[in-house]
């Protein structure tokens, strides 16, 4: 049969499956009739035939390595620094990818829902449709890349989370809201943006437990992507043109992620001590510099095919300057992005909080690297070739993540040290 026929009928038995999955759910709260038992659930129905977004491949990792596991290790700095979307295509397989934090960010989503609900997750009746779309391309994503973390006996009615062995019951009607779902499977956060009659771009649901600081749901649901980007530097000149471009054009064959960052001194994931700070307000002087992290922020944008709603994800992980300290230019690059950056950015991401009390320590990190040789004082001073990411994320396997490399350099690290010691000892 002509492929375009196979797919045609792939789609249109999807949609016709699709709505009774709907029905159901918007009957939650109707009539013990309308509650049939998992067994009547079109399994099979919930499923769709996607000829355009891509699949991810299985990665065969299982939980007790996922306990060592490292993801990519981000450093996205760049110099010079201009303002743009700087987005990259996205291999699907790394949509939301496993780290060994997994734990810890599924405990404090559960935590931070808890304590404040519709702060970090709320939704319109609007999104109902995309929320549903969302939740079973991530339960279907965790099922085909993560096959020993996440396994299902009956085609996805069931799933059990091999990681927190809680079992998820797919079956309508639903026991939660899907976004709950959604969270209880991937560490990521999760906005959903739709386009409405007027043109526009909405923030229509939502599940964000990690802001890091600026964002409350409450206050940003139901406003435009205009209106939440209001206090970026630079979005109405540069970037919001090239963002509407590409919302227009993007399909679900194009997927992207992009990274943001800033600095901070400690791993908090709520609300970061750097946004805590009253205006005017810098670091106390006696902390400690080697407990400054970079909070990177992972992103990834999709668009969903049936809905054809904008999947936003964020995703916080932090590096300490300190394990970054003999990465060439690492030290270099991030004093000069502090002091020189344009001044709109330094005051965004509020450098001027810590960069005074950061300087002699960066200033101590750029002469150990000419010391060790890892640079000279003539090394230009550019975005690294290997960006967004460390210089040794081609040495790391899949497989085992990305924590061998770290681990080579840790103890190249080590080595060195070492070497400097027994040098000192003989002079
Ligand atoms: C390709 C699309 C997008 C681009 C290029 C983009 C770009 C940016 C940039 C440059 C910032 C400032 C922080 C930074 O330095 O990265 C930012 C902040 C933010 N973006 Fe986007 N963004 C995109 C899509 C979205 C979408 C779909 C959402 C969903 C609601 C979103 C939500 C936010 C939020 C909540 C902030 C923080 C704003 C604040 O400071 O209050 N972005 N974005």
């Amino acid at each position: 049969m002509d492929p375009v026929i196979v797919v045609l009928v792939a789609l249109l038995l999807a949609a016709v499956a699709y709505k009774p999955l709907i029905t159901l759910l918007n009957k939650s709260s109707g009539s013990a009739a309308d509650k049939k038992p998992p067994s009547a659930v079109p399994v099979k129905a919930a499923y769709y035939v996607d000829a355009e977004a891509p699949q991810p491949t299985p990665l065969y990792i299982t939980p007790e390595q996922v306990k060592t596991y490292d993801d990519r290790p981000w450093r996205p700095f760049r110099w010079p620094y201009h303002q743009t979307m700087s987005i990259f295509k996205l291999d699907i397989n790394h949509w939301l990818d496993m780290d060994k934090y997994y734990w810890h960010y599924i405990q404090e989503k559960e935590r931070i829902y808890h304590e404040y609900g519709k702060d970090n997750i709320d939704w319109l009746p609007e999104s109902e449709d995309a929320c549903i779309e969302l939740m079973e391309t991530v339960r279907d994503h965790m099922l085909k890349r993560y096959p020993l973390l996440f396994t299902s006996e009956d085609n996805g009615v069931h799933v059990k989370n091999e990681l927190t062995g809680e079992v998820l019951d797919f079956s309508m009607p639903l026991k939660d809201h899907p976004l709950i779902y959604v969270t209880k499977m991937a560490k990521e956060d999760f906005y959903i943006v739709q386009k409405r009659a007027d043109g526009h771009h909405y923030l229509v649901a939502a599940a964000v437990p990690f802001p890091g600081g600026s964002f409350g749901i409450s206050y940003k649901i139901g406003k435009s992507l205009d209106f939440i980007h209001s206090e970026v530097p630079y979005y109405e000149s540069k970037l919001k043109k090239s963002m509407e471009r590409w919302f227009s054009k993007t399909t679900a064959a194009d997927p992207v992620e992009r990274a943001s960052w800033y600095c901070t001194w400690d791993h908090n994931l709520l609300c970061s001590n750097v946004y805590a700070l009253k205006k005017g307000e810098t670091v106390d002087s006696s902390v400690d510099e080697r407990k400054f992290n970079i909070r990177v922020e992972r992103q990834t944008v999709r668009r969903l095919p049936k809905t054809k709603a904008i999947i936003f994800t964020n995703h916080p992980v932090y590096y300490s300057i300190e394990e970054m300290k003999d990465e060439p230019l690492i030290p270099s690059l991030l004093k000069k992005i502090f002091y020189e950056a344009p001044e709109d950015i330094i005051k965004y991401k509020n450098f001027t909080a810590m960069r005074d009390h950061l300087l002699p320590y960066l200033d101590g990190l750029i002469q150990r690297q000419i010391d060790l040789g890892l640079i000279t004082e003539d090394t230009p001073l550019k975005t690294l070739p290997s960006y967004p990411f460390a210089h040794f994320v081609e040495q790391s396997d899949e497989i085992k993540g990305w924590n061998t490399a770290m681990l080579k350099r840790q103890d190249e690290a080590a080595r060195k040290k070492e070497e400097e010691a027994k040098k000192a000892q003989a002079a």
